[in-house]
């Protein structure tokens, strides 16, 4: 388990409790414990056609948790200094995204769903959907 300090500052990817028996496997997620954040919103993408990218933005302050609550798909994640993608194909792993991070999440599996726990209700005007202001920030700030 990751502490708050290393959740706050940087993404990561982290491991859910899978319980499992002969009925299958169950997983869950609770505030406090698992989140640095209290969860105000559950979305999800499905359907998603083969070769489609979703993401494409940075948010000012939402933070989120992702799963593949089926399937998989790759989320390609940059600070404007350095970049990582992780393949995210597992229900029991959660990647945490802090605030101001850039995501393009690409390369999903038929029937993917990609389950995202969020920190606040959606907003529109917490979304930074261009590229070069989001490095104009993040450069105003550094
Ligand atoms: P968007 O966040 O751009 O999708 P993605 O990042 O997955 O590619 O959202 C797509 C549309 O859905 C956009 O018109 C905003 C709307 N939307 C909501 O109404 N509520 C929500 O919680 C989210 C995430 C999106």
């Amino acid at each position: 388990m990751l502490t708050k300090q290393k959740f706050l500052s940087s993404w990561h990817a982290f491991e859910l409790k899978r319980i499992a028996d002969r009925r299958g496997s169950l997983t869950f997620i609770e505030n406090d414990s698992h989140l640095p954040f209290a969860i105000q919103r559950v979305y999800y993408l499905y359907d998603v056609p083969s070769g489609e990218s979703r993401g494409a933005h940075a948010h000012r302050l939402l933070q989120q948790v992702i799963v593949a609550a089926s399937g998989s798909f790759d989320v390609t994640l940059s600070d404007g200094r350095r970049s990582e993608t992780f393949n995210i194909n597992r229900p029991d792993v959660g990647l945490y995204i802090p605030r101001m991070i850039w995501r393009d999440i690409q390369n999903f599996s038929g029937g993917a769903v990609c389950l995202v726990l969020a920190s606040a209700r959606y907003d529109e005007n917490d979304y930074i959907r261009h590229y070069g202001e989001f490095l104009n920030l993040i450069r105003r700030a550094s």
